[in-house]
């Protein structure tokens, strides 16, 4: 396998839970995600990450782990992930799974056997919150203690001060990389190590970008022995496994410190996926990062979507003005030099779902007493085929409620259109093969970016006047141009 294929890989993230259900019970499972193999391998992406499918109670719909060397039996066995995984390899495409090490579920045997792998306190010892609201300390009734959770009460926190915790997580990933997957993407990765003295975060607490600023709670210099010694046991594996850490920091300089040459290879940057439709918000994130990057040697990851933030099109200003700036995204992304991240659907322009707080799953809504939704509405399953209510994606009644704009939407429909979000994800994926080498900005005027690389040039008109397109031949237009004049919110490439 070829060298450091990360480096500039498209990953294709699924949530397994809402990709394709093969048994009629109206979740996804891992033969649905085999069954649909095929169509991945034409879109075009490079590899793909599995959400966790590992036994859960489901209180964080999987990131909270009982057992991390199995598979939930409403997902699979691990017969089925065996079969994914070769199948998947012999179409070429690389298969990374989540890993999620800062905490385990409580019904994790751990919690009750092995109390000294977490993190204790005779009393609710700081300020720290849980991400999901209320505080981060919750009273165990059996010991009378507190424990610390940043997630959910479900999800107490590791103590990775312990070193028995490292040897467990050892034994796990070789599990995982004895049965051949690509590599890991690590859940919070900047977490795991709290300081040893358990000091107040400082206030107010950020509340869309988790920990951005964050200085005790998270990112503890011993972390990084960790991700060494990880990286070393990666690279006794023949096939360069990657390793990819969700490390959540407004500041790209934080994040590099992740991905120095004898650690992660690669590290979440979440600057574009926080960034508004802004021209000079998102050159400035585009700079941010390289700059920060280039300076350990290390490549960029671009991401716009994922299962934790509403979809772009939604994001974007919704309707149709929200969908034509999510299909210029998505030809920014592609262009950009570094590794991309692609979420399941947002190949469709999918749109942040509507749902009744009763549908509602995510343990958000709850912990805030309603004043935050939650993530459900980007987490609603795949559409497949035309006719709902499971659009192709189930034979029951999906697990969240799927709207009826989603049969328009669906990849069926797609399919027969040469103009579809589809359509222009896999050109650009296509294309995309021939892209290499460095940015070079290209000055077009306020409200636009344009970059060249090798031979073929971005432009994108984010919300400025049309204007005129440099020099080339047009390979790639979001939309149908006229004039070779590029409308706002519109992007193309040229050669
Ligand atoms: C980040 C995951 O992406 C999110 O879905 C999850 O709730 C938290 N980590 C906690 O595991």
């Amino acid at each position: 396998m070829a060298a450091e294929w990360w480096r500039d890989a498209v990953f294709y993230e699924i949530y397994v839970r809402s990709f394709a259900d093969s048994d009629g019970d109206g979740l996804g499972d891992l033969p649905g995600v085999r069954s649909r193999l095929p169509y991945l391998r034409e879109l075009g992406v490079d590899a793909i990450w599995l959400t966790p499918f590992y036994p859960t109670p489901d209180a964080d719909h999987g990131y909270d782990v009982a057992d991390y060397v199995d598979v939930d039996l409403r997902f699979g066995t691990l017969a089925d992930f065996d079969a994914l995984l070769a199948d998947a390899h012999a179409l070429g495409l690389r298969v990374i799974v989540d890993i999620v090490p800062n905490h385990t579920s409580i019904a994790h045997p751990w919690f009750r056997e092995r109390p000294e792998y977490y993190v204790w306190s005779d009393e609710v010892p700081n300020n720290w919150p849980s991400v999901f609201g209320g505080p981060a300390w919750s009273l165990d009734e059996r010991t009378g203690r507190y424990y610390l959770h940043l997630f959910a009460p479900e999800q107490p926190d590791l103590d990775w001060h312990n070193e028995a915790v490292w040897h467990e997580f050892e034994r796990i990933l070789r599990f995982w990389l004895d049965r051949g997957v690509d590599g890991f993407r690590i859940d919070v990765a900047h977490g795991l190590f709290k300081d040893p003295e358990l000091r107040d975060e400082r206030e107010p607490f950020p509340v869309t970008a988790f920990s951005s600023d964050w200085r005790s709670a998270v990112d503890q210099p011993e972390v990084h022995p960790l991700y060494r010694s990880w990286r070393r046991l990666a690279d006794t594996y023949d096939g360069d496994r990657v390793l990819v850490g969700e490390v959540v920091f407004s500041d790209p300089k934080r994040i590099a410190q992740y991905v120095r040459r004898d650690e992660l290879q690669l590290a979440f940057n979440f600057t574009l996926l926080f960034a508004p439709w802004d021209a000079e918000t998102i050159r400035r994130a585009i700079d941010g990062t390289l700059s920060a990057l280039s300076d350990v040697g290390a490549t960029a990851t671009w991401v716009f979507e994922n299962h934790d933030v509403p979809r772009l099109p939604t994001r974007f200003g919704g309707g149709a003005d929200g969908l034509r700036r999510a299909r210029a995204a998505l030809l920014l992304l592609l262009a950009l030099p570094g590794a991309a991240f692609v979420y399941a659907g947002q190949e469709l322009g999918l749109e942040e779902g509507e749902l009744d707080d009763a549908d509602r799953q995510d343990p958000i809504l709850a912990r805030t007493g309603g004043a935050r939704k939650g993530r459900d509405g980007c987490r609603i399953p795949f559409p497949w085929s035309v006719e709902g209510p499971g659009f192709g994606f189930t034979t029951a009644a999906p697990w969240l409620p799927m709207p009826a704009s989603f049969g328009v939407l669906s990849s069926a429909s797609q399919e027969a259109d040469s103009a579809s979000t589809l359509a222009l994800c896999r050109a650009a994926l296509r294309i995309r093969r021939e892209l290499g080498g460095a940015l070079q900005w290209v000055e077009i005027g306020p409200g636009a970016l344009a970059f060249t690389r090798a031979s073929v040039t971005c432009a994108v008109n984010v919300d400025g006047e049309p204007f005129e397109l440099p020099d080339g031949e047009v390979v790639l237009a979001s939309e149908p141009l006229s004039d070779n004049r590029l409308p706002a919110g519109a992007a193309a490439w040229l050669r």
